[in-house]
């Protein structure tokens, strides 16, 4: 079988590194419910964590979606704010998002190789990888999971085609992505019966004419069909409702249809290159945990933010020992107001540029902040809720805003403030 080698080509040493404690979230708002959280989001480069996951996950996640940069040489920026609409500039500006630059294609196996291979340790014996690229490295990448899963664990290619705008005029529009699919035996997971799709409407109407149309059996046209090996989703656009501002964010449906077909309810789903969220965020919706990771603030905040509101398990938040954490003093104007018997907490959210999000620990230990009730900046319409309702609780309070503003993601904890204005 041919090998693709290439001068550093290495695995990973192994990195011994340390997940500390952040935060937990309880994105239904419901308060500190008694079981542990089920869900991690862990901020740091993904070589450590998943070298820190491996004793208590090797062999253990069900289904891994990786869709890290593409080699696409480029230097992603985020629309922050209500920025889904680029006619209302004063509603967002443009941040850092990340980057996808590379001396060479050495410089980026470098980079892709050895996470696969600690992506293939954590898959269990039953387990599927979905590796998202598109023409710029996916023809590399596919003799790297030949090599680490074997040819014969390749289950399909799956093309991802959509529309869009493009300057090129001297050769067709590059108008889709690759996603390539490997089991880690022959045993594994493939829902065909919860991925199914209506037949077009032509074959409808053919088969209603004649059931004898077609090569053989006439199909049932009222199950649906298993999709074909190539996709069309829309990208997500401006005015897509899902669309959160974070850069190269996938559609829901497609992360849908992958989280669907190869793992069930209860399973064990991670994206160590989560960006917005997406794979987390339908994971939990479609009743499995997940463990996501990305190396910026900003892509786990923007995670979490997609979270709140809906009723999954909570969140552990965690920080790779490595990372610094960025926090900026929010301004130092009386705006808070708080005692630990009030039954109403208030901010001014206008007084915060960009306040993204605020959520407020209802029982603060003086040790873990618990993101209990969360106040969210509504999509496209409304303002951010500058009240919270506190009534049943009367322990201590903290406070944290995330503001998604300028370079950096700044996060402030208040805690125990008496003073009202
Ligand atoms: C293509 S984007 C993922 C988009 C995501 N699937 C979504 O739907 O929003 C790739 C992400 O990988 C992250 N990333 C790049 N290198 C990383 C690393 N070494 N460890 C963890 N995350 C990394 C980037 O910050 C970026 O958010």
């Amino acid at each position: 079988m041919p090998i693709l080698t290439w001068e550093t080509k290495g695995s990973p040493e192994p990195i011994k590194s340390e997940l500390i404690q952040d935060s937990i979230i309880y994105p239904g708002g419901f308060g500190y419910p008694s079981q542990e959280p089920e869900n991690h989001l862990i901020l740091g480069d993904n070589i450590p964590i998943m070298s820190a996951l491996m004793t208590d996950y090797e062999g253990k996640i069900d289904l891994i979606y990786a869709d890290p940069p593409f080699f696409s040489n480029r230097r992603y920026k985020t629309r922050i704010g209500r920025g889904e609409d680029s006619r209302r500039p004063s509603e967002w500006q443009l941040g850092e998002g990340y980057t996808d630059h590379w001396e060479n294609i050495e410089s980026y196996l470098d980079m892709l190789y050895p996470r696969l291979v600690l992506m293939y340790q954590l898959l269990s014996s039953t387990g599927t990888l979905y590796l998202h690229l598109d023409w710029h490295a996916v023809h590399y990448a596919k003799l790297l999971l030949d090599e680490l899963f074997g040819v014969d664990r390749f289950l399909n290619e799956i093309i991802w085609t959509y529309h869009g705008p493009s300057p090129i005029r001297s050769a067709f529009k590059r108008k889709h992505d690759t996603i390539l699919i490997y089991t880690k035996s022959k045993d594994y997971t493939f829902n065909a019966d919860a991925v199914r799709i209506p037949y077009n409407s032509n074959t409808v109407k053919t088969f209603a004419s004649s059931s004898k149309a077609g090569f053989g059996k006439a199909p049932d046209l009222k199950r649906g069909k298993v999709p074909e090996d190539w996709w069309y989703f829309p990208v997500v656009a401006r005015l897509h409702n899902e669309r959160t501002g974070y850069p190269t964010q996938k559609p829901e449906g497609l992360l849908e249809r992958i989280i669907r077909a190869s793992s069930n309810p209860g399973d064990l789903v991670a994206d160590f290159f989560c960006g917005s969220g997406t794979a987390p965020v339908i994971a939990a919706r479609l009743g499995r945990k997940f463990i996501a990771s990305d190396l910026k603030w900003r892509a786990i905040y923007t995670t979490i933010s997609r979270c709140i509101g809906l009723d999954i398990s909570p969140i552990s938040l965690k920080i790779e020992q490595r990372m610094k954490i960025p926090r900026t003093q929010v301004p130092a104007d009386n705006y808070l107001s708080f005692s630990s018997n009030v039954k109403r907490f208030s901010i001014r959210p206008e007084v915060y540029d960009n306040l993204d999000y605020w959520e407020v620990d209802p029982n603060w230990d003086g040790r873990l902040f618990r993101s209990a009730i969360q106040a969210k900046r509504p999509k496209r319409k409304g303002k951010l809720l500058g009240q919270i309702d506190l009534s049943g609780w009367d322990g201590d309070k903290a406070i944290r805003f995330v503001r998604l503003n300028g370079e950096q993601v700044q996060t402030e904890i208040k805690k125990n403030y008496t003073s009202v204005r």
